[in-house]
């Protein structure tokens, strides 16, 4: 079978389409005949050497990607939650050996069954960054009716999933992106869009329960200004798993009552994608696949991803849906 491997940490050119067995189930395990995944930043960062968290656990060659959709070709002799032909979804093995492949085992626990309502395409843009948004804004932000959520990143991966959950949970949603995705956040959602580039924060001085942060770029000021917009007890929640805060940010939050907090509870569990799969199935939350490349093209998707500038979701197609 085929896979995107790396066998030394660098840029694009070191992803290369590698023939190598077909992996085989251990008990706990399935086989995933894979039909599509994608890119997240984490697969560019794992690409260049990893980070302070990531790079202990990286050993060449290595398989890429995060998510995973497909369908479940064979079963390890103690798994009961799925069988032959069952449709699924998850973030199989991170960060050990990648979904950038045509088969994967995996052990069951790492996925869920997809919701029966979208494609392979859809459901393999969705689980890494679902489990983030989710954790993020439900888990962690206990986001509620009326209460007024700023989503930073709201157009990318995460942000958007981000919007949708915020909104579904009843919140007024506003998000920051560059003003050509204006539209598109209120078309996902939003009731409010700013500029994070030409706009100030002052208007909101104040007024925000959640910040959520889910934009890729580590930016401090932008860090200071959501503290300067939460009310009093609200929570400031970052995707970048930088540790700890500065000492600027956590003081300013403390002024006011209000804390952060990373992603990261919950997120190694499938089951964490049951509300996901709901709201997808009722319709009330959508993927956002804004581009498809073929599994051989995955350098070249991973350069448009280090732009930091996708909307939505770049998904890697490994084989056609019939
Ligand atoms: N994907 C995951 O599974 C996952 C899991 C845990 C943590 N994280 C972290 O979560 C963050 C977001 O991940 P992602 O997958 O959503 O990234 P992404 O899809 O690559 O984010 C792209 C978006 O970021 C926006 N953006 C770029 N610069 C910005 C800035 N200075 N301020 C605000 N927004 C900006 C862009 O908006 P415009 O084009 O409109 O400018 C674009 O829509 C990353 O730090 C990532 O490491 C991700």
């Amino acid at each position: 079978m085929k896979a995107i491997r790396i066998h030394a940490f660098g840029g694009p050119e070191q992803m290369q389409l590698d023939e190598v067995p077909r992996p085989v189930p251990a008990a706990d395990e399935i086989l995933v005949k894979v039909y599509a995944t994608s890119v997240n930043p984490a697969d560019y960062i794992i690409r260049q050497g990893g980070n302070e968290i990531l790079r202990p656990y990286l050993k060449l060659p290595l398989g890429l990607g995060l998510d995973a959709a497909g369908i479940v070709e064979e079963t390890g002799s103690e798994v009961r939650d799925f069988k032959k032909g069952d449709r699924v979804y998850g973030v199989p093995n991170f960060p050990g050996d990648g979904s950038y492949a045509e088969y994967l085992t995996a052990k069951a626990s790492q996925f869920v069954l997809m919701p029966r309502n979208i494609s392979f395409i859809e459901a393999g843009s969705l689980p890494s960054c679902a489990l983030t948004a989710w954790n993020g804004i439900v888990d962690l932000g206990k986001v509620q009716t009326g209460q007024r959520v700023l989503i930073h990143g709201a157009a990318g991966g995460v942000g958007s999933l981000a919007v949708q959950f915020a909104k579904a949970m009843g919140a007024y949603v506003i998000g920051t992106a560059s003003p050509h995705n204006f539209d598109f956040l209120k078309e996902h959602g939003a009731d409010e869009a700013i500029d994070y580039n030409k706009q100030s924060f002052d208007d909101l001085h104040g007024k925000i329960d959640v910040v959520f942060n889910a934009s890729p770029v580590r930016d401090h000021a932008a860090r200071l200004k959501s503290a300067d917009v939460l009310k009093e007890g609200g929570i400031f929640v970052c995707t970048q798993l930088d540790s700890p805060f500065a000492e600027e940010l956590t003081t300013a939050l403390a002024s006011k009552n209000a804390r952060a907090a990373h992603v990261g509870v919950g997120l190694a569990y499938a089951s964490n994608l049951s509300g996901t799969t709901q709201l997808i199935e009722a319709g009330k939350v959508k993927a956002v696949v804004s581009k498809i490349y073929p599994l051989q093209q995955a350098a070249d998707a991973h350069r448009e991803s280090e732009t930091k500038h996708v909307r939505g979701k770049i998904v890697l197609k490994i084989r056609d849906e019939n």
